[in-house]
């Protein structure tokens, strides 16, 4: 069997790549700054088959569109559906030139929300990455994948999302946060001990919708704020590097939206240095104090928040069982993510559901997280 045929074209071999939630340093990624997300246990199942001609189909369990093209003219431009996420990754792992490698047969499931701010989209695309990588024999290891799904999303469904989500999902380690500076890439894992805190998520069940078009909204405000900053802080090349005091001393000068941008995104930074501080110390109440603070600035300065999220950040604030909390993801809508203390979580649950159901008459999602190891391959066995 040639190498682009693989070695058994009928076989189904089954992959799976998690989700994950972001604990410190909110909407810093594409301003430069630290994050510290980790994985969680939920994501996406990719169930990959060889074909013996040149077709790409991709289906999933949730329906809806249906891919069916060849991998010589596929689409240009990304159309809307679900599997342009897929699809752009697909796009990024074709070889630039010489012979096609054979059609694949994808197909897509598991047990992550979507659009809920536990990044589907990561999760999809970086399960898309490894699933490709074993079926053609690339042999790009995590770091393709994560590239593979950096661009994907941002050239061809274009989302203009930064390096974290890509970053969580491929480099996860359970137990464990990822610190990952997002200036230069490096990263490093920080214990998060699982005894001592569950990670929580509460789902407020509003829909992100519109959350594209206002997430490439506020990229471009950090970039309007870090063009006029940065030439006022020797030594800057992104809004990260900008001090506190060189806010304080121009920021006026700025429209008034541009200085809050900047004030979220400059306060982050401390706020995420200081997080780490404490999780290397072993201190998680500490650390998991200032996501209340991140939520507040995320809420009033930020602008990313709703009513729904801010009710369940003051569920989280207002109980001793709980260490802090604060809304993962993009905001608009979705999840917070809270760290409460191990065997503690009945009581947030009877707290946040109370208010959310006297205040919006509905449940809001509550589920405990168990951390993941990152994408890997199944047995399929264990399935069927
Ligand atoms: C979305 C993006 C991430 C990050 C977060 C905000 O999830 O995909 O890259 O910017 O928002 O922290």
């Amino acid at each position: 069997m040639n190498r682009q045929m693989g070695s058994a074209p009928e076989a189904v071999r089954l992959f799976f790549a998690p989700g994950r939630v972001n604990l410190f340093g909110a909407h810093l990624d594409y301003n430069g700054g630290p994050v510290m997300p980790t994985a969680i246990h939920r994501g996406t199942l990719v169930a990959i088959r060889l074909r013996r001609d040149k077709r790409v189909r991709m289906g999933s369990t949730l329906g809806g569109e249906f891919l069916d093209a060849e991998l010589g003219r596929l689409p240009a431009t990304a159309s809307g559906a679900w599997f342009d996420y897929p699809l752009g990754v697909l796009m990024q792992l074709l070889p630039s030139r010489g012979e096609l490698p054979c059609g694949v047969d994808l197909f897509f499931g598991g047990d992550l929300p979507i659009g809920a701010g536990l990044s589907s989209s990561a999760s999809i695309c970086v399960g898309t990455a490894i699933a490709l990588d074993r079926a053609w024999e690339l042999e790009v290891g995590c770091e393709g994948w994560v590239s593979a799904a950096l661009q994907g999303e941002r050239g061809f469904v274009g989302v203009q999302c930064g390096i974290m989500d890509p970053h969580a999902v491929g480099y996860a380690k359970p137990g464990h946060v990822l610190w990952l500076d997002c200036k230069d890439g490096s990263f490093a894992h920080l214990p998060l001990d699982p005894e001592q805190v569950s990670i929580v998520v509460m789902d407020t069940g509003v829909q992100r919708e519109l959350a594209a078009g206002a997430f490439n909204q506020r990229v471009k405000e950090c970039q309007a704020a870090a063009r006029f900053l940065i030439p006022r802080s020797p030594g800057a090349t992104c809004l990260r590097d900008v001090s506190p005091e060189v806010l304080l001393e121009h920021g006026d000068q700025m429209d008034e939206v541009l200085q809050r941008r900047a004030r979220h995104v400059i306060s982050e930074v401390g706020r995420t240095f200081e997080a780490r501080e404490f999780l290397v110390q072993g201190d998680i109440p500490r650390a998991a104090a200032l996501m209340v603070d991140s939520h507040r600035s995320l809420r009033e300065d930020f602008e990313v928040s709703v009513p729904e999220l801010d009710l369940l950040v003051d569920a989280v604030a207002s109980g001793e069982e709980s260490l802090g909390g604060r809304l993962t993801g993009a905001g608009f809508g979705g999840c917070v993510v809270a760290l409460v203390r191990r065997g503690q979580e009945e009581a947030l649950r009877e707290r946040a559901q109370g208010w959310f159901v006297e205040r919006f008459g509905r449940d809001p999602g509550f589920a405990v997280f168990l951390g993941d190891e990152g994408p890997r391959e199944l047995s399929v066995d264990t399935y069927f």
